[in-house]
């Protein structure tokens, strides 16, 4: 029998041991027995210094694929055969383990709805820091020392005369400083103010301010852009009602209400009976703003709007009290 066909033979061999071993023993037999120092394989590899130049190419070639091909299947052999081992207690018929798998916050769902949005209008994402200086979070924004708009933005005071910040607003300045006109800014974030805990506040809570200046800008360009993300967020056919009021940041200033959902207008404990609900403040930015980062307010204007986050998502998805989305009370917020 020619050496080629003594290595068919004995890989032939060998396969059929490694398929027949029942324990980890017994592949090591195997593999000793064809691939050991003293192993058959071994003992043909000797005989080649016999063979012709083209013999030996030949033989040689099969001899180490022969070997290749064996470690591969005791190792195939071998795997199994520990996995059998190890998983000896593993009975396949008990109930699995339920992972516990995690979900984006309720709040950051609907800060990613709001923001999705108006990137679809064209915004851009920008964030702040939560501790501000008193300059960015009031003065720059036309908030004079002793004006009474800061009453109702009273917050909590660090060293050094900075506090966290009362709305995301501060962002404008910081942005406006960075960039010059046309912008087109939307600004997610955390804010923070001196409040006392019920189900309708909370210390800390979320805003999206946003804002666009450009050479031309209308209240016209603020309604039509609010008016399509009220529609995209809370549902077509709703009304929106723009009321005169007051931030010293804009000039006109209003409050959009939007037809309470819930009721369709009609009134209910909700809407306190009115028909509309308070969503966001919006208005004009004031030329003082604009003058306080160095651009010209002949030239540029522009809209500015904020709203909070957990009263549209309270709206949005019928939650009642604010405080479950801090609480983190995982049966609540696995419902989202
Ligand atoms: N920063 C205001 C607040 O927290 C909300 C607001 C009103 C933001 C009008 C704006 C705006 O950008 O134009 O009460």
């Amino acid at each position: 029998m020619s050496l080629l066909d003594e290595i068919t033979q004995l890989r032939q061999e060998a396969i059929e041991r490694i398929k027949k071993s029942d324990s980890l023993d017994s592949i090591n037999e195997v593999r000793v027995k064809f691939l050991g120092r003293k192993g058959l394989l071994t003992a043909i590899l000797k005989q080649l210094k016999d063979l012709s130049p083209d013999e030996k190419k030949e033989v040689g070639a099969a001899a180490n694929k022969c070997r290749t091909e064996l470690e591969q299947e005791i190792i195939l052999a071998t795997e199994s055969h520990s996995g059998v081992k190890e998983a000896s207690d593993f009975d396949p018929t008990l109930p699995g383990t339920d992972p516990q798998i995690g979900k984006v916050h309720i709040i950051n769902q609907v800060i990613e709805q709001i923001c999705d949005t108006f990137r679809g209008m064209g915004f851009e994402i920008a964030r702040g820091p939560h501790i501000e200086t008193d300059y960015y979070n009031f003065e720059s924004l036309n908030f004079p020392p002793d004006h009474p708009a800061r009453d109702m933005q009273d917050t909590f005071f660090v060293e050094g005369g900075r506090l966290l910040r009362t709305h995301t607003t501060p962002v404008q300045v910081r942005e406006l400083e960075r960039t010059d006109p046309p912008v087109k800014i939307i600004v997610p974030g955390c804010c923070y103010r001196n409040e006392a805990i019920s189900t309708r506040h909370h210390a800390a809570f979320y805003q999206v301010d946003g804002f666009l200046i450009d050479v031309g800008v209308t209240l016209a360009d603020l309604k039509g852009a609010l008016v399509a993300f009220c529609k995209n967020f809370f549902g077509e056919g709703l009304k929106l009602r723009f009321r005169p009021s007051f931030f010293p940041f804009t000039e006109p200033s209003a409050e959009v209400d939007i037809s309470c959902f819930l009721c369709t207008g009609k009134g209910c404990q909700v809407c306190k009976y009115s028909g509309w609900l308070e969503i966001l403040g919006c208005g004009m930015i004031d030329p003082n703003v604009l003058k306080a980062t160095g651009h010209d307010p002949d030239k540029y204007s522009g809209y500015a709007f904020g709203m909070g986050v957990e009263r549209p998502a309270m709206l949005k998805y019928k939650i009642t009290d604010i405080r479950t989305f801090f609480n983190n009370d995982v049966r609540f917020l696995r419902q989202f």
